[in-house]
C-alpha cells in the first residue's frame, strides 16, 4: 500500500510528552518515537495502561517514563516546566465506549477536562503542538459509505460526543493562540496489547484470543457488516508524522486505511491461520449497531503523508506471532532455573 508520493519534511530529534504511553497505541507510538531518534517522557497512570508494554524501550536513554495522572494540574505544568515539549500527544483518556455511557462524570473529566488542562499547559509553555487522539465515533451512525472529515457529526453516546468536545476546545485553543492542533480521529484500530477481556473489547482481540485457545468466536448478525480496520503499527506511525511533520494545518484527520472488511473476512483470515479452529457461532445483531463503517483517508495522505502500510493478512498474522511469543516466554523456565523447579512442575 505505500505510494512514491513525495513526503512532507519532518522534524528530527524532537521533544515529545506522550500521555497514555503505557496504552495500547500510547506504548507503540512511543516505540515509533523513540526508533526515529525522538526524544520521549510518556506519562501514564497504569490505570489501564500496563508498564511491561514498555518493556522494549527500558533502559533506553530517549525515554522516560513518570507515573502520573493528567488530571494532577500541578505534577503536569512541573513536567511541562522542565521538559518544555515541541510537541505534546494526548492519548490518555476514558477508553471504554461503555464506562462512558456508564459513569458520565469520569467521561467528562477525563475525555474533556483533561484536554483542556492540557491545552492550556501547551499554551503557557510555549509548545508548538498538540496531537489528540480521537475517535471514528464523533460521526455516529451514517448513512455515508465513505466518511471524511467533512461528513456530519453526530455522535450517539458520551464517548463520542466527549471526543468531539474535545477537539472543538482544541481547535478553539489554535485559533485564539499560537498553537498547531492536530485531531487523529482513529477507526477500528486492532494489534497486539490490546485487551481482549472485556465483552466490548475490539473484536479482532477477542478473536485473537479466542482462536489462540481453540475455542469458537462469537460472530453477531450475518457477519456482513464491516469495519474499516487499521493497524496499530500504522495508527503509531500516523501519531509520529502528526507530531513532526514540519509544516501542519491544524484540524481533524481520519486515521483509517479507506478500505472496508467484514467480519466473515476477518474470521476467514484467522482460519487460515487455524485451519484446526472450531467454527464460529452466529448470534443476534448488537443492538444499535452500525453496519458499514469506511474511512476516506485523503486529508491525512495530503497533509501528513500517512497511508497505511499494513494490509489485514499481515496485520493479523503477526498479532498472532507476537501473541505466540508471548506465551511462549511465559511458558520458558530458563535453564538456570529448570534446576530449581520441582519435577512435577517442569513436567507439566
Ligand atoms: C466501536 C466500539 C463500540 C462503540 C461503537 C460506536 C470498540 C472496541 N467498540 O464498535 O464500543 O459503541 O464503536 O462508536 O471501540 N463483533 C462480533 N463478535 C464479537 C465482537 C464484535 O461479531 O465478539 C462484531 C460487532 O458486532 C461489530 C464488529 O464486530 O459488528 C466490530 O465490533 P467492535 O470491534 O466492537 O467495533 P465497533 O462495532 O465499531
Amino acid at each position: 500500500m505505500k505510494s512514491n508520493s513525495p513526503q512532507p519534511e519532518t522534524r528530527n530529534g524532537a521533544r515529545i510528552l506522550l500521555t497514555g504511553a503505557a496504552g495500547f497505541i500510547g506504548s507503540h507510538t512511543a516505540e515509533q518515537l523513540v526508533m526515529n531518534g525522538h526524544q520521549v517522557i510518556g506519562l501514564d497512570n497504569l490505570s489501564t495502561g500496563h508498564l511491561s508494554n514498555l518493556n522494549n524501550l527500558r533502559g533506553n536513554q530517549n525515554f522516560e517514563f513518570i507515573e502520573a495522572n493528567v488530571l494532577d494540574e500541578y505534577r503536569f505544568n512541573r513536567v511541562m516546566k522542565q521538559f518544555q515539549p515541541h510537541t505534546i500527544i494526548h492519548l490518555a483518556g476514558l477508553v471504554s465506549v461503555v464506562q462512558a455511557q456508564q459513569e458520565p462524570a469520569i467521561n467528562f473529566s477525563l475525555n474533556v477536562q483533561a484536554t483542556d488542562l492540557i491545552a492550556r499547559s501547551a499554551v503557557a509553555n510555549g509548545t508548538r503542538r498538540v496531537v489528540f487522539s480521537s475517535s471514528a465515533a464523533v460521526y455516529g451512525d451514517l448513512e455515508e459509505y465513505m466518511i471524511h472529515e467533512d461528513s456530519p457529526t453526530r455522535p450517539i453516546g458520551l464517548y463520542g460526543a466527549a471526543k468531539l468536545a474535545s477537539e472543538n476546545l482544541l481547535l478553539g485553543y489554535a485559533r485564539s493562540y499560537p498553537l498547531e492542533v492536530v485531531c487523529l480521529r482513529y477507526f477500528n484500530v486492532y494489534g497486539d496489547r490490546q485487551d481482549p477481556k472485556n465483552p466490548y473489547s475490539g473484536v479482532i482481540s477477542i478473536f485473537s484470543d479466542r482462536f489462540s485457545a481453540g475455542k469458537p468466536v462469537k460472530v453477531f448478525g450475518d457477519g456482513e457488516q464491516t469495519r474499516d480496520f487499521v493497524s496499530v503499527r500504522d495508527v503509531a506511525r500516523a501519531n509520529r508524522l502528526a507530531a513532526t511533520v514540519n509544516e501542519i494545518q491544524s484540524g481533524s484527520r481520519n486515521i483509517c486505511t479507506g478500505q472496508s472488511r467484514s467480519i466473515n473476512d476477518v474470521v476467514q483470515i484467522f482460519q487460515s491461520i487455524y485451519p484446526e479452529a472450531p467454527n464460529p457461532d452466529y448470534a443476534e445483531s448488537r443492538a444499535g449497531e452500525i453496519l458499514h463503517s469506511c474511512g476516506n483517508g485523503g486529508y491525512a495522505a495530503m497533509m501528513l503523508g500517512f497511508e497505511p502500510y499494513v494490509s489485514m493478512e499481515d496485520g493479523l498474522s503477526d498479532l498472532v506471532a507476537v501473541q505466540n511469543l508471548a506465551n511462549y516466554s511465559a511458558n520458558f523456565v530458563s535453564p538456570a532455573r529448570r534446576s530449581t523447579v520441582p519435577k512435577e512442575a517442569a513436567a507439566q
